[in-house]
């Protein structure tokens, strides 16, 4: 390998480490987040919404979340009550959100 390629391949590993760690959610900051904002109307456990037409999120695909979140700050997916609650999240919030969600057991399906 000459210098050049060995260089081409160290910034290549460089970027996936950081981006990697970019990309990793920190579920910790999304359950802070999650009692704070969100427990009031889903529930402290992500399966008690206050309302029956609420939905459940807990277990809920984090992909899933991070879309629906995403669409609802975008205005994607309507709903007066949830673009007021995702206009102030961050990527990073969504991202750590959905983590957090979707790692919490679900009543919706059989259990993990
Ligand atoms: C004031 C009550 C309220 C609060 C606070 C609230 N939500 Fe919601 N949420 C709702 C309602 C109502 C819906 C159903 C909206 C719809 O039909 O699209 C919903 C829907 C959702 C959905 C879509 C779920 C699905 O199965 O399609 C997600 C994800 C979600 N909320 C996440 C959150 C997160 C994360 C927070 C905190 C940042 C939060 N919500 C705060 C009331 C609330």
């Amino acid at each position: 390998m000459n210098k050049m390629s060995f260089g081409a391949v160290a910034a290549a590993a460089a970027f996936i480490l950081a981006s990697g760690s970019a990309l990793a959610a920190d579920r910790a900051a999304g359950e802070a987040k999650a009692q704070a904002q969100c427990a009031a109307c889903h529930g402290k456990d992500g399966n008690t919404p206050i309302d029956p037409s609420y939905p459940k999120l807990a277990g809920q695909y984090q992909d899933f979340l991070i879309q629906a979140l995403s669409d609802y700050k975008s205005g994607a997916r309507k709903n007066a009550i949830m673009a007021a609650q995702a206009q102030a999240l961050s990527k990073a919030d969504i991202e750590n959100l959905a983590a957090y969600y979707a790692s919490l057991p679900g009543s919706l399906k059989t259990r993990r």
